[in-house]
């Protein structure tokens, strides 16, 4: 089957969204509602207007929605625009000096050695990880029965499990029940912005910088396990890299020859795992969800990837042939963007358009805002893939971006595609998705995009080999 734009995909849907905020929050309000769910804060203007200046704990703020201003931002200008402190306390216990949270020369670098090791050519040896662990996944579930299942539970150990495998080419088991501990524990007591994190000036340290510290040195410890575990392994056979690991290892910067120590190639690894499985995982997450609520296009995907060869062998190939679920996927990560929220701060005094910045101003780009704006969208809370099919006009860059955009566009984008599209097309081909209770799930703005509550689906085997 071959969808495009002009034969139409199933027809277009709404999905259930928080509620705006009717009248303008004080100060303290709006703190309690950004801990809770920051995609609460912002009222109608937001998805109306281009330009929101503001102040918000004494610092000047703007929100932009204009294409022109975030290209200068996120383009143009965009050594000027940083990463905010707040961001840079929470982040670097497990990012360390890593691509993330690193700036200028020492970001140029980073980024030339790594992006090869991501780049579409390395697609073939990833998606066999990602098959391999996809596959195991599809029988634990088969295993367990019949009945309701917490599905962004076992999304978050899958993602996680992919991440590992691609990484290091182990299966994650002797290491997985301790990693997952850790990022556990992170993300429950120092994954959270609170208000020191935002007042403290940068090199103060605040009480919870002080856990985090000690955090950081339990999980270099676990990484440093985990590579001693693969560094037994020995060398790759005839030069052939079995994974991520060994094209870090051996990647080269272009301009200078240098490659990565061990403790900055410790935190690439750290970096690359964190950054990708969470995000893959709510990605995946939304995507279930909406099939779950549209059960066409759900049918849509599994008639698709019928017949479609999505073994070890076969998947880097078919996946180019997922016209629909990648639109899906797109249209998904439209209105669910993992990374609701890009942050950065002015260096230096600046101007967008007529807009003065100061030095320190906190400028705010938001996926979630920018995908739901009614001048930027046509029916903009419409669930609706036909726009991403062959055919369609493709979204402005400025506007669309659940990767972000511009050099600091995310490295990992393929593989979260890949990925994304060959689980998903697997998954609903061999199970029908349902919600037994069939409720409202509201996106909740934590580290990522999370659903609001726990969410059990029922996942029946269809009536086709695997
Ligand atoms: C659907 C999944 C994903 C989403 C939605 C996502 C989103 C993003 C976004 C929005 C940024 C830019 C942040 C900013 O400009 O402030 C970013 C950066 C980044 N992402 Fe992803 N990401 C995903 C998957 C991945 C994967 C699988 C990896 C690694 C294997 C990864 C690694 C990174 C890294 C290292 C950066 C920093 C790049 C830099 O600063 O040069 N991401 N990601």
């Amino acid at each position: 089957m071959m969808l495009d734009a002009a034969h139409g995909s199933p027809n277009a849907a709404k999905l259930p969204r928080p509620k705006l905020p009717t009248r303008l929050r004080s100060q303290a309000e709006a703190f309690l509602v950004l801990r809770r769910n920051p995609l609460e804060l912002w009222g109608p203007p937001a998805y109306r207007e281009l330009v929101l200046p503001g102040a918000f704990l004494g610092r000047q703020q703007v929100l932009l929605n204009d294409p022109v201003a975030i290209r200068h931002v996120l383009l143009g200008n965009h050594e000027n625009y940083v990463r905010n402190e707040a961001a840079r306390r929470v982040l670097r216990p497990v990012l360390g000096d890593g691509l993330f949270l690193a700036e200028g020369e020492a970001w140029r670098h980073q980024r030339r050695v790594i992006a090869p090791a991501l780049a579409p050519r390395v697609m073939p040896i990833l998606s066999r990880h990602i098959v391999a662990v996809s596959e195991r996944f599809e029988r634990r579930i088969v295993a367990s029965g019949t009945g309701p299942v917490l599905l962004m539970d076992l999304l978050q150990l899958l993602t996680l499990d992919i991440a590992g495998q691609s990484m290091f080419s182990l299966e994650m088991g002797a290491f997985g029940a301790e990693l997952r501990g850790l990022l556990f524990r992170y993300a429950g007591d120092f994954a959270k912005v609170g208000l020191l994190d935002m007042l403290m000036p940068a090199g103060w340290t605040t009480p919870l910088d002080r856990g985090r510290a000690r955090f950081r040195q339990d999980w270099l410890a676990l990484m440093d396990r985990i590579i001693a575990a693969r560094d037994a392994q020995g060398e790759p056979k005839a030069g052939e890299p079995r994974d991520l690991f060994d094209l870090l290892r051996a990647a080269r910067d272009p301009e200078t020859g240098q490659g990565f120590g061990h403790a900055l190639l410790r935190d690439e690894i750290s970096t690359l795992i964190l950054a990708g499985h969470e995000t893959t995982a709510v990605t995946l997450f939304w995507a279930c969800y909406a099939a779950a609520r549209l059960p066409e296009h759900q049918a849509a995907i599994a008639a698709e990837a019928d017949g479609l060869d999505l073994s070890e062998d076969g998947a880097a190939q078919s996946v180019q042939k997922l016209v629909f679920t990648r639109a899906f996927l797109d249209e998904t990560l439209r209105l669910y963007p993992p990374a609701y929220l890009l942050v950065r701060q002015a260096r230096q005094a600046d101007r967008l358009g007529a807009l003065p910045i100061a030095a320190g101003t906190v400028v705010s780009i938001s996926p979630w805002i920018l995908h739901r704006h009614e001048a930027h969208w046509d029916r903009p809370d419409d669930f609706d893939p036909g726009r991403f099919l062959p055919g369609a006009t493709p979204p402005d860059r400025m506007v669309y971006m659940p990767f972000g955009a511009g050099p600091r566009i995310c490295v990992g984008a393929q593989f979260a595609l890949t990925e994304a599209t060959l689980v998903l097309a697997r998954l609903l081909r061999r199970f029908r998705l349902t919600l037994p209770l069939g409720d409202a799930v509201l996106p909740r703005g934590l580290v990522t995009t999370q659903p609001d509550r726990p969410v059990r689906f029922r996942l029946a085997p269809r009536d086709r080999a695997p």
